[in-house]
Order: C-alpha cells, then sequence, then structure tokens
C-alpha cells in the first residue's frame, strides 16, 4: 500500500516549508557579548576566536553602533586588565572610574536604549583567576566571603547603568544576596540574569585567553556544576527563582541543549543559552579549513539553541548572524 502520511508534502517548496516553519532567528534573539581593554585605538583579534576583537573604549562604541543599525540591542561587555590591577579581593570591580564602569557609563550615555548586561564574577580582577575569594593557604573558594564582594560589584554596576545583572560566580546564594544589596539601595528596576546551570566546561578555553582570566592554580570544579549533571540544574533553577532571578541562563548551551529543554520546561520566567568561545571557536577552526559551511552552521547551531527553549541567546556570533537575517 502507498503512504497516506506524506510529511515530505510539507517539505515540498520554500514558502510552505516557511509557513510551517517552526522557530525563526531573529537579531533580536541575540545578546553580543563584548571584550573591552585599556587604551586608545585598540582593536586586537582574539587569537581563538577569530573576528572577535579587544576594544579599548574608542573603538568599541563605534562597534555597538554598528550592532545596533544590525538590530542587535542587547549587549554583555566583559573587563581585560592588566595585571597590576588585579588582586585576591577583586577590588578594582567596585571602582567606578575604572575601565568596567566608566565604558558600561559612557555606553549607556551613547545609547541610553541598548540594554547592558554586566558580569559579576571575580574572575577578571583577581589575582588568584577564580569567581570568588581564594583562601591562600588552602586553596578553597571561599562562599560567603565572596557574596560580599559579589554584591559590591553589582551596586558598582547598577550605578554605572546596567540594565542587568549577570551574576557569573556559582557562588550560592548570591542572587538572593545581589537582589537585596539592589533593592536597599533603590536599584529595584535593575534585573538579573542568572547564569543557573553555568558547568565547568572546557569551552570556556578562549575566553580566558582573551581576558587572561584563566585560575593560577586549580579549576573550577568545586563551584561550577559537574557537566554530568541534570537533576542538579532543576535544584540550581528552584533556588534562583526562590532568590528572585528574573532571567536564568544555561551555560554552555551546545552540549547542554537537555538541559534548556529541561529547564524550559520547568520554569515559566525566561530562558537564555550562553553560546561560549570554545563553541564559536570550533565553527571558526572548520570554517576556516574548508571543513564545513561556516555560515550555515552558524545558523543551524543558533537555531538548535533557541529550539531547544532558549529565549535569547549570548552569542559570539550575533553581529555575523544579523548580517545574514538581514540579508534573507
Ligand atoms: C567567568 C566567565 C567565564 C565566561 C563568562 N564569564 C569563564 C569562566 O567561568 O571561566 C565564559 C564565556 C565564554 O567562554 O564565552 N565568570
Amino acid at each position: 500500500m502507498l503512504p497516506t502520511h506524506r510529511p515530505r508534502r510539507n517539505r515540498k517548496s520554500p514558502v510552505i516549508r516557511d509557513l510551517v516553519q517552526e522557530t525563526r532567528l531573529t537579531s533580536h534573539d541575540f545578546i553580543y557579548p563584548l571584550f573591552v581593554i585599556e587604551g586608545q585605538n585598540q582593536a586586537v583579534e582574539v587569537a581563538s576566536m577569530p573576528g572577535i576583537f579587544r576594544y579599548s573604549p574608542d573603538r568599541l562604541l563605534p562597534e555597538i553602533a554598528e550592532c545596533v543599525e544590525l538590530g542587535i540591542h542587547a549587549f554583555a561587555p566583559f573587563p581585560g586588565l592588566g595585571d597590576h590591577l588585579k588582586d585576591p579581593l577583586a577590588r578594582e570591580s567596585a571602582n567606578p572610574d575604572g575601565l568596567y564602569l566608566r565604558t558600561v557609563a559612557e555606553i549607556k550615555r551613547q545609547f541610553p536604549d541598548v540594554a547592558i548586561m554586566t558580569d559579576v564574577a571575580m574572575d577578571p580582577y583577581s589575582s588568584d583567576g577564580h569567581d570568588g575569594v581564594v583562601n591562600q593557604e588552602t586553596g578553597e573558594i571561599l562562599n560567603d566571603a565572596s557574596l560580599e564582594i559579589l554584591g559590591q560589584m553589582a551596586l558598582a554596576q547598577a550605578r554605572a547603568g546596567a540594565d542587568i545583572i549577570g551574576p557569573s560566580d556559582m557562588m550560592d546564594g548570591r542572587v538572593a544576596w545581589i537582589r537585596d544589596v539592589l533593592d536597599r539601595n533603590a536599584f529595584q528596576h535593575v534585573s538579573i540574569m542568572s547564569y543557573t546551570a553555568k558547568y565547568a566546561s572546557a569551552f570556556y578555553g578562549p575566553f580566558r585567553d582573551a581576558l587572561a582570566s584563566a585560575p593560577k592554580r586549580g579549576d573550577k570544579k568545586s563551584y561550577q556544576m559537574n557537566p554530568a549533571n541534570r537533576r542538579e540544574a532543576l535544584r540550581e533553577l528552584a533556588l534562583d527563582e526562590a532568590e528572585g532571578a528574573d532571567m536564568v541562563m544555561v551555560k554552555p548551551a551546545l552540549s547542554y541543549l537537555d538541559i534548556i529543554r529541561e529547564v524550559k520546561n520547568a520554569t515559566t520566567l525566561p530562558v537564555t543559552a550562553y553560546n561560549v568561545s570554545g563553541e564559536y571557536a570550533m565553527v571558526k577552526a572548520a570554517a576556516q579549513r574548508g571543513w564545513i559551511d561556516g555560515e550555515r552552521t552558524m545558523l543551524e547551531v543558533l537555531l538548535s539553541i533557541k529550539r531547544a527553549g532558549a529565549d535569547a541567546i549570548l552569542t559570539y556570533f550575533a553581529k555575523e548572524a544579523a548580517r545574514v537575517l538581514r540579508r534573507e
């Protein structure tokens, strides 16, 4: 007997395929991570991330203007600091005149309508390269001593004009702590996007190259999650919801599409995913060798993250993808 049901009828032409397409990417889905460094007229490409640059503030602003023009309206800047500004307590992180907070304030001054998500974690400012305070004798990462510093960092970022605070440190209780500090200082309107399920991943390598922020000793496994665990992501989700997170994130994205879906099914909060540096680097490296079609792979990667359940995607592909989407 010939088949009664023929799914191919829904694939027979571009118009029909478009009509039944379930997931669609737009430039509104993207949050673009940016690297900012000290200096003037600097645009230094990250060796392991072709097409991604560390910009001095004067070069970052025109870059943002270009992105806005392409339809990207949300940005997540990260600072690359010289070693002389790093110490065990990440003091530079709350300096309103420092590189990061000055730049955030300047972005908001020139582009009041964009959304800026700032990063809360000690690593870019820490001489130990960890996200929390290190006990110098034992190497232990001290949770509660870190909260104090992370709270002050978040407050300084709110003062600089951050729209969204993004705690990426994975200390216990930091969402509630930061919410409390913000509210007590009249920053009730500032949002928190929690890095809810952030795994101890090898895919962060190129990011740590970009910021020279790798841990000086040890690894991040006592605070970032074990890649083997799925239910633990739901435990972190429940805590972040109870602590007052406005949005939750899964990171990395590609090896964790199941976690994105799991989190999406378990929450009514917006879910975001971080398509991290190593995921970007893999696509670029293979494309440069001519082993894959870089553009099609990029779009498939981003589509898969959205299909898995991400409402928004932090991605280094944002600008390139926005260009392609505008053309289509
Ligand atoms: C650190 C931080 C990391 C990333 C974002 N914030 C690295 C890490 O946890 O070691 C990684 C992002 C990427 O790889 O693109 N708080």
